[in-house]
């Protein structure tokens, strides 16, 4: 069936539907997939507890609707593209018929290995379609994945590891990043010290780099593979899972504590990353369609693996970097493979616009049709010159407006279908109830007006739980505000009742679209020796758009500030991962404080952000002489 919205007037009608009957609008889209078993109720829900199940009873496994149902009339389209790190290295294109063979060979891989439904499998990976036939091979054994992006550190990795208890590690000697190369394996090694629930290692050859083979427990991708070939155990039947089985785990940073383990499920997020995925791009068959994030994060699992998958497209997976060998690098992708559809973070666009227009300028891109941008708030600048210079004035730009804990998007245009405006999201995805609250939780009615986002009504693609701590997903994400999903984004609906994202209300920065926890820096600056205590805020990057202001308060003088600013970051590097590194350290005496001893961050966040005139109230400070101090040190 089809379930594609043509028109604004038929989105008009499609939404008002599935607002006022959700159940049997969510029930006719789930029957456009293949299940084992049809559901016997389409919604069970509270926000109290919270306790959401969708297509409650249904039974499904996700890769059969990613892939053995195209088998038939799709089985020699490309189904994966893959463009290496390094262009001059060869290309490799996978049909629906090929992924099929690969994704049963490795899930006979990771039986053969003793892993069973239900098992949790970390898996830390370059980008590369073995990365994407890792993930498919769990879900149709019916394990877990919880993918760790390639950039985090061993101790990230022990972290979570431990947190889902994964019996098992897939992984790869090394990774190439631009002129880098990371290696992997050594880095899950340093982890794995630490995880003595890890009793197998599986690994693909990618880089060569020297590692070590633990007798017993390591072993590599390609013998296995070879093992089960000579086995004959080339067909994989696809274990039946319940709708509501957990399909992954995937860490995200929240305001307090470590990051917490974002559960989705096997039918609803199949159901909602299909949907989101064909309505959003509004992706035509036979197109190529490019989405430049990673795998580790929410993006790649969505909108390169699952979600274009079970709607049968080519999606293209690319390994490097935006800016090697040139800044160049996206758009001779788009041109040699004629992509139609393309999906960046803004934080690659204006890292590419300050290249010029040199790079651009020459590049066939008449390909493209639709342009994507995710991950933060899309600046006018960066919106024009994409939509300029990019899409030639041609594209729409659908400005996707979602989280890790929403699973695919909430708020978009659907392209060509939903009238844009620079820097809004626009318009919630049938299904989707956003409302916007005060600081009491009273809804905000009419427009022209700004508050705190909630969505007020469960989606199928919604988190579940937080792996081992249902508490914590409660507090997290249901207390603030009663029968409410908090999204712990600000957010303004215009005149037309548009909505623009206006960033987040909590402690969370968003660099280079990358989600970290201040607190989590906090502790992991707390841990270098002659740290006494920290606050870390966020402030406008031109390129990131946040940057990492640290605030550290020293046991004692250094004789080189320079050197313990470098010591500092490494140790952020070496307990988080080079991605949470703090783009500006200031050494301060003190830290402004109320008198029952709460960092006042509102002022930090002030003077990191250049505003050291308009404070506000600072007559509740213990000592208001240290904001003076910390004004004058301010580093520009
Ligand atoms: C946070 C979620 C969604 C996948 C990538 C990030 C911010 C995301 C937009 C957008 C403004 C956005 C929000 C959100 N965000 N997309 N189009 N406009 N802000 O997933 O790491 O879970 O981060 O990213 O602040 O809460 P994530």
């Amino acid at each position: 069936m089809d379930l594609s919205i043509k028109s604004f007037e038929d989105y008009q009608k499609v939404y008002q539907h599935s607002v006022e009957q959700p159940e049997q609008f969510w029930d006719t889209v789930a029957s456009s997939f293949v299940w084992k078993k049809k559901w016997n109720k389409v919604l069970d829900w509270n926000f109290k507890e919270p306790d959401i199940n969708w297509f409650v009873g249904g039974k499904l496994n996700i890769t059969e609707n990613c892939l053995d149902r195209h088998l038939a009339d799709k089985g020699d389209q490309p189904a994966l593209i893959w463009e290496p790190n390094d262009p001059e290295e060869h290309h490799r294109a996978f049909t629906y018929k090929q992924l099929h063979q690969k994704v049963c060979l490795f899930a006979n891989v990771l039986k053969n290995n003793g892993a069973k439904k239900g098992d949790r499998i970390c898996i830390y990976m370059p980008m590369v379609p073995e990365l994407a036939v890792a993930v498919l091979a769990c879900a149709r054994i019916g394990a877990i994945h919880s993918v760790v992006f390639g950039g985090f550190s061993a101790q990230s990795i022990a972290d979570r590891i431990q947190d889902a208890n994964c019996s098992m590690v897939i992984t790869a000697d090394g990774s190439y990043r631009g002129t880098k190369e990371v290696p992997l394996k050594n880095v899950m090694d340093d982890a794995l010290v630490q995880c003595p629930s890890v009793k197998r290692v599986i690994v693909l050859t990618r880089s060569r780099t020297p590692i070590s083979m633990i007798k017993g427990r390591d072993v590599w991708w390609e013998d296995e593979i070879k093992k089960v070939e000579t086995l004959g155990m080339l067909n994989c039947p696809a274990e039946e899972m319940d709708a509501e089985d957990p399909l992954f785990i995937l860490y995200t940073s929240g305001s307090t504590g470590k990051p917490k383990g974002v559960v989705h499920t096997c039918g609803g997020y199949m159901v909602y990353a299909g949907y989101s995925f064909q309505n959003v791009f509004q992706y035509q068959p036979e197109e190529v369609y490019f989405c430049t994030a990673d795998i580790g994060w929410i993006t790649g699992h969505t909108y390169i693996v699952y979600g274009p998958l079970a709607m049968g497209a080519t999606s293209l997976l690319f390994e490097g970097v935006p800016t090697w060998p040139d800044a160049g690098r996206f758009w001779d992708i788009v041109a040699e493979y004629k992509v139609n559809i393309l999906y960046t973070a803004p934080t690659a666009i204006r890292s590419l616009m300050q290249f010029g227009l040199d790079f651009v300028k020459d590049k066939d891109l008449s390909s493209l049709r639709v342009l994507g941008s995710v991950g933060e708030p899309i600046n006018e600048e960066a919106w024009n010159w994409y939509h300029e210079h990019i899409g030639k004035k041609n594209c729409p730009i659908v400005d996707t407006w979602w989280q890790t804990e929403t699973g695919g998007i909430l708020i978009s245009p659907l392209a060509n279908v939903t009238p844009v405006k620079p820097c809004f999201a626009t318009l919630p995805l049938p299904g989707i109830q956003p409302i916007l609250v005060d600081e009491k939780g009273e809804e905000i009615i009419g427009n022209g007006v700004s508050g705190n986002l909630c969505i007020k009504f469960p989606w199928p693609g919604m988190l579940r739980t937080t792996y081992g701590d249902h508490e914590r997903c409660r507090v997290n994400y249901f207390a603030t505000y009663e029968n409410l999903y908090f999204t712990g984004d600000g957010c303004m609906r215009d005149e037309d009742g548009y909505y623009r994202i206006t960033g987040r209300v909590d402690d969370v920065i968003n660099v280079s679209g990358h989600r970290i926890g201040t607190a989590e820096v906090e502790n992991a600056i707390n841990m270098f020796s002659d740290v006494v205590e920290s606050a870390v805020v966020g402030y406008p990057h031109d390129i990131k758009g946040q940057g990492i202001y640290a605030y550290v308060i020293l046991s004692r003088e250094t004789d080189d500030d320079e050197l313990t600013r470098k010591d500092i970051s490494m140790t952020v590097s070496r307990i988080i991962g080079a991605i949470a590194k703090p783009d500006k350290i200031q050494f301060v005496s003190g830290l402004p404080k109320t008198r029952s001893g709460k960092i006042m961050r509102r002022i930090l966040r002030k003077i990191a952000e250049g505003e050291v005139n308009s404070l506000g109230d600072t007559s509740t400070l213990l000592d208001p002489a240290v904001v003076d101090e910390i004004k004058n040190g301010r580093l520009s």
